[in-house]
């Protein structure tokens, strides 16, 4: 984290290729956007969207922090992502699809508009389907993912893409905060060689208030045998074939929202993060442009899956807005060996390669001679996104996939950014292993200490965005409340509340960016982002719990295993009692938050005020000696309890 440490380079041939060639021209930009803030946005929008009809205002504050952008404009997102391609891009390929028992699909963006105009008027016709009504995606990753979601845009509904490994529970959360009048689902997906049934889950989350669904639209896709509800379940290929191609894309104002995200936060149940739709897809596509150095006949692929923001913004939104060829996959990359993914690129030709710290973490454990056996020389710039990256693993990346020759995009963004936010630009950063380097022009971030002083270099403090951005979310869904005092109560600049991220961060001597992960109670465990609170929600519901703690717990290839102290109500045999705990975690919100570690203790360490002191319980975990002040504790003799607890 020193100026002496290794600096990398763009190489000449990506200078060659980039849009943004150089440190000047970045600074050049960020200059523009500083000087006028709004004249630097207004340039951008007129320029990358293909309105309906012109906004009369860049942005709007007088409601803030509930900001509007591009007031008064009109446009259609599936129209930004499909239509305006089809005259020079109609036969060029979309998506390029592979399914985990190895099956292909190559879909041009003529038979995506296809297919999404179906699927629109699907949804309008026979399921009622109207602008401004919610809809559930609870799917694999197929095509027909990203068709429901461009399908909805395309009539104005706003989905609410839920990952495929929540529960049913979860699942029934999703809707019911929602109010979504339709779900969309499939039989079930490939992952790891085995079916992955979701319809079942459905059905399960369905059971129970649920009343707002109407209908349920299925596709099929690995063929099992599902339940049918008549009435309620119909399959998508016995009808999608009735409709016509041509649905007039519903005109849509820059602020209606586009989709909903349910991510967590610190306290209470996950929140839908309301995105819009011009913000949103402006700047979508910019950082495709700016970060990915997107060009015409790049192939690119981001390897997240479309039920997380990633895959969002950067399998879907950006790379077709920017009239790209996405690659899409449905499975694990260890499946049928660790050289899956290697194979892929090898296969495809893949240019832009975009995954997280904690798959390469994985596929170096797993296979770290497996890059070497494939032929990646097509890769020019490599991505990672969703955890700080340690510098091995960044090492092991760069040589081994990107042969020393791609450029490595550390970016870091959220669910609530819409977009990258903070990243090195390929051809002209000179990166640091573990940074994300530097904002993007037009992004304006400040780490703050506690009082909202700037922090001097190596200092530790809370990373905030001081400006508003276009694609930033707009509220959380049915509780603007929430959106206030999560994001713009912590942090003010100039007497104005500012945008806080969570995260904690350092800027270097150099002025790069470097961030230490959360300061709230959310966990990141392999780049899921889960709130302790919802862990301990859960495993509070167990029967014999009387009280539970979670913290995160350093793991070498999640990033943060989820550890949970639990007291019991009665001296029972701990056998049988962990593997109910971790069910009731299963079931409750998905197997992705069962705790690794469960350990049973006699209390909690808690102020005199009540308040857990999480901070002791991580060290505890960690095996740390103990050295904090514990005097303010409650029962201070508590601690080694605990430890003793421990190593039973
Ligand atoms: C973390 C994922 C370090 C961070 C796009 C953030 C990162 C949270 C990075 C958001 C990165 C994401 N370096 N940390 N490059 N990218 N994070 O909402 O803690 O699933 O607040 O969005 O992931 O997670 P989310």
């Amino acid at each position: 984290m020193s100026p002496s440490e290794k600096v990398y380079n763009p190489s000449k041939e990506i200078v060659k290729r980039a849009l943004i060639k150089s440190m000047d021209e970045y600074h050049k930009l960020y200059k523009e956007a500083e000087d006028d803030f709004e004249g630097f946005w207004d340039r951008l929008a007129k320029d990358k969207i293909d309105w309906i009809k012109p906004y009369h205002k860049v942005l709007d504050e007088t409601s803030a922090p509930f900001y509007k952008w591009f007031v008064g404009g009109k446009l259609n997102v599936s129209t930004q992502c499909l239509d305006r391609h089809l005259d020079k891009r109609g036969d060029k390929t979309a998506i390029l699809f592979e399914g985990e028992p190895g099956d292909k699909r190559a879909i041009t963006y003529r038979e995506l508009s296809n297919e999404v105009n179906k699927a629109a008027n699907l949804l309008k016709n026979q399921f009622n389907i109207k602008k401004g009504d919610r809809v559930v995606i609870y799917m694999p990753m197929i095509p027909e993912l990203p068709v429901a979601m461009l399908a909805c845009a395309r009539i104005g509904a706003i989905h609410s893409v839920v990952f495929g490994g929540f529960s049913a529970d979860s699942l029934r959360d999703r809707i019911i905060d929602a109010t979504a009048k339709l779900v969309i689902t499939a039989d079930g997906g490939h992952r790891r060689g085995q079916p992955n049934m979701l319809k079942p889950v459905v059905d399960e989350a369905l059971k129970d208030s649920c009343e707002s669904i109407e209908n349920v639209l299925i596709v099929k896709r690995n063929k099992e045998k599902v339940n049918w509800v008549d009435g309620r379940d119909h399959w998508y290929h016995e009808l999608i074939n009735d409709e016509s191609n041509v649905c007039e894309p519903e005109v849509m104002d820059s602020e209606d929202p586009l989709y909903l995200l349910y991510t967590s936060g610190s306290t209470g149940k996950p929140k839908g993060i309301q995105h819009s739709q011009a913000g949103y897809i402006l700047w979508a596509q910019l950082t495709m442009e700016w970060v990915f150095d997107i060009q015409e006949d790049d192939i690119y692929w981001c390897s997240a899956d479309i039920g997380w923001v990633t895959g969002h913004t950067y399998i879907l939104y950006g790379p077709l807005a920017v009239g790209t060829t996405t690659v899409m996959y449905e499975g694990v990359p260890v499946h049928p060996d660790p050289g899956r993914w290697w194979k892929m690129i090898e296969d495809y030709k893949v240019n832009q390669f975009y995954t997280a710290p904690t798959a390469i973490r994985l596929l170096h454990k797993v296979g770290p001679d497996e890059p070497g056996k494939y032929d990646l020389s097509s890769l020019k710039i490599l991505g990672t996104v969703g955890e700080p990256i340690n510098p091995d693993a960044w090492i092991w990346y760069h040589e081994n996939v990107g042969n020393k020759k791609c450029p490595i995009v550390d970016t870091w963004w959220q669910t609530e950014t819409g977009g990258h936010m903070l990243s090195p630009l390929p051809g002209a950063t000179p990166t640091k292993p573990g940074s994300a380097t530097f904002p993007l022009p037009g992004i304006f971030p400040e780490i703050m200490d506690e009082n909202g002083n700037k922090v001097s270099a190596n200092e530790k403090g809370l990373l905030c965005i001081v400006k508003p951005w276009p694609s930033m979310l707009r509220t959380i869904w049915g509780d603007p409340d929430r959106y206030v005092s999560n994001y713009f109560s912590r942090a003010k600049k100039n007497g104005k509340p500012v945008y806080f991220t969570g995260d904690g961060s350092i800027y270097d001597e150099d002025g790069y960016i470097w961030i230490t992960g959360r300061v709230d109670d959310v966990l990141n465990v392999s780049g899921h982002r889960i709130g302790t609170a919802e862990i301990e929600s859960a495993i509070g519901h167990h029967p014999d719990v009387a009280e539970v703690a979670v913290v995160g717990k350093p793991d070498a290839i999640k990033g943060e295993s989820i550890f949970a102290y639990v007291v019991l109500k009665t001296d029972h045999p701990k056998e049988t009692l962990t593997a109910g705990i971790k069910e009731v975690v299963t079931k409750e919100i998905g197997p992705m938050a069962r705790p690794e570690n469960i350990t049973y203790v006699p209390g909690l360490p808690k102020t005199r005020s009540g308040k857990i002191m999480r901070r002791l319980l991580r060290s505890v975990a960690k095996g740390e000696t103990i050295t904090q002040d514990i005097s303010t504790l409650e029962d201070p003799t508590i601690v080694g309890k605990i430890q003793d607890s421990m190593k039973h």
